[in-house]
């Protein structure tokens, strides 16, 4: 072939990628049988070499069939998609480049919050404790009075609750399930067994975000009641759990407090490893975890137990923060984030 049907050959080429490019961007595919760009590799047949006009007609030839081929294969992509699709948030007849890129589904993974608390709750399992599922959505006699907070309590305005018109409240802890779980298991101690539940779940509370706190997070609820449970019951419950979690003995601190539901109240707190401190003050020292206690007489009664033969404990967890000091997480807003770089790490 003559130097000239080579640059003939380059030309095709760019056009080739000219086109596809055009092609790419069409909402019509069809219109790109008619693009000035291979009307003119045509004309370009006429004016060739007579010795390579055959070559140069067949590269331009192949070339436009090629195209074809293209606008029939994206014509069978538009056929597949039911015409039909109301759930689709996208018009069905949009072009294929005009539809949401999805991520492939062998990608995802598990949030590693949902990793932790499945590994969590197996813990507790072993331990002899039942898991209950909480819910999303409450009412004010699981948020407060079956927890002890008679009306115009001021302890009621600790818990930035959000609320509906008709009253319903998004839980602003995993508490509100302690009157259930005690009731759906009183059965249990006719039999000489306690009743020992975990409940996970989300709650949502009007809270400013920072570091370590969010308006919506999970926690993770204990109950256990049978006859004779004391302190001593409930502190060594949560340090076999802590260490199996952490896979080693972190310092522990439980600090008188005070909630309506249990009596006496603590808060727990666990020694901050060095990455996640600021500074070396006693504050940053501590990460409180959440409060425990045993749970108040008025409470087992709203359940109808009798408190003068059964004595329990409860405790209430933050996840995420238990999580934030197992991997060394400095700001728990991570979590919510979606931000790809942050959970692949986990997967
Ligand atoms: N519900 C309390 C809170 O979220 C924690 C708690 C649970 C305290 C159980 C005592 C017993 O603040």
């Amino acid at each position: 072939m003559t130097e000239g049907s080579t640059t003939g050959m380059d030309e095709i080429n760019k056009t080739r990628d000219i086109l596809r490019d055009k092609f790419e961007k069409l909402e019509d595919k069809k219109q790109i049988l008619k693009a000035v760009e291979l009307r003119k590799l045509y004309d370009g047949i006429r004016n060739a070499p007579p010795e390579d006009r055959a070559a140069y007609g067949q590269a331009v030839n192949s070339l436009k069939l090629d195209v074809q081929t293209w606008v029939e294969q994206s014509q069978e992509a538009d056929e597949e998609i039911s015409p039909i699709d109301i759930t689709a948030p996208w018009g069905v007849n949009s072009a294929a480049d005009r539809r949401p890129q999805f991520l492939p589904a062998e990608q995802g993974s598990q949030h590693p919050l949902t990793t932790e608390i499945n590994y969590i709750c197996d813990i507790f399992q072993r331990m002899g404790f039942v898991v209950e599922e909480s819910r999303e959505i409450d009412d004010d006699f699981h948020m407060f009075e079956s927890l002890n907070f008679p009306e115009d309590h001021p302890a009621r305005d600790d818990y930035d609750t959000f609320m509906t018109d008709e009253g319903l409240i998004a839980p602003a802890h995993t508490s509100t399930m302690q009157n259930r779980v005690m009731q759906k298991y009183k059965a249990n101690l006719d039999k000489g067994e306690p009743i020992a539940a975990v409940v996970p779940d989300r709650v949502f509370r009007n809270e400013d975000l920072d570091a370590t706190h969010e308006h919506t997070f999970y926690q993770i609820e204990g109950v256990y009641v049978s006859k004779n449970v004391n302190v001593g019951n409930l502190i060594a419950t949560l340090s076999t759990y802590m260490s199996e979690y952490y896979g080693q003995q972190l310092k522990t601190k439980l600090q008188p407090f005070y909630f309506p539901f249990t009596e006496p109240s603590f808060e727990f707190a666990i020694e901050r490893p060095d990455v996640l401190r600021k500074d070396n003050s006693e504050e940053q020292k501590w990460l409180e975890l959440g409060g425990c206690g045993m749970i108040h007489p008025n409470v087992m009664r709203s359940a109808g137990l009798d408190p003068e033969v059964y004595t329990g404990f409860a405790f209430g967890f933050g996840v995420e923060r238990m999580v934030m000091m197992k991997h060394g997480i400095e700001d728990v807003r991570h979590f919510e984030s979606a931000n790809l770089k942050f959970l692949r790490q986990f997967s």
